[in-house]
């Protein structure tokens, strides 16, 4: 009976844990979804579907869907027209909207 008592204990640990995980990286999603339509103003060149953005400036995000490292390179370095926004955008706020549209990208 004690066993069977310290499992659940467990079990709900594993849940608890598991819950503020899926807080932060929905925390993330947010947080990187406002970069996107707001200081990153990416939205203002990029179409993707998640951020109902359909602007035709830079490549679409749906089809090009980028890993996470290639939106770092070209958010922090700039490409092409597309301007280099270290010193615009914060590191966390780099990585919130490369979290982001990594994952909006892949829906
Ligand atoms: C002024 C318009 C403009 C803005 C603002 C802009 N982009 Fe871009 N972006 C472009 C253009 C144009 C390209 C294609 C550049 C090329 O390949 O020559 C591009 C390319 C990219 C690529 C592909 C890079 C690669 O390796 O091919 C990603 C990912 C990307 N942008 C993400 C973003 C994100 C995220 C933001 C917001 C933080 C953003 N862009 C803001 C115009 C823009």
């Amino acid at each position: 009976m004690k066993k069977l008592f310290l499992n659940l204990k467990n079990v709900l640990l594993i849940l608890v844990c598991f819950s503020i995980f899926q807080a932060n990286a929905d925390e993330l999603f947010n947080k990187g979804k406002e970069v996107f339509l707001g200081a990153g103003n990416c939205a203002a060149c990029h179409m993707l579907s998640d951020a109902g953005s359909n602007a035709m400036v830079g490549p679409n995000l749906n089809e090009i869907r980028p890993d996470i490292q290639r939106i770092i390179m070209a958010v922090r370095n700039g490409i092409g027209v597309m301007p280099a926004m270290e010193g615009i955008l914060t590191d966390d706020e780099i990585e919130a909207v490369a979290h982001y549209t990594s994952v909006a990208a892949e829906q």
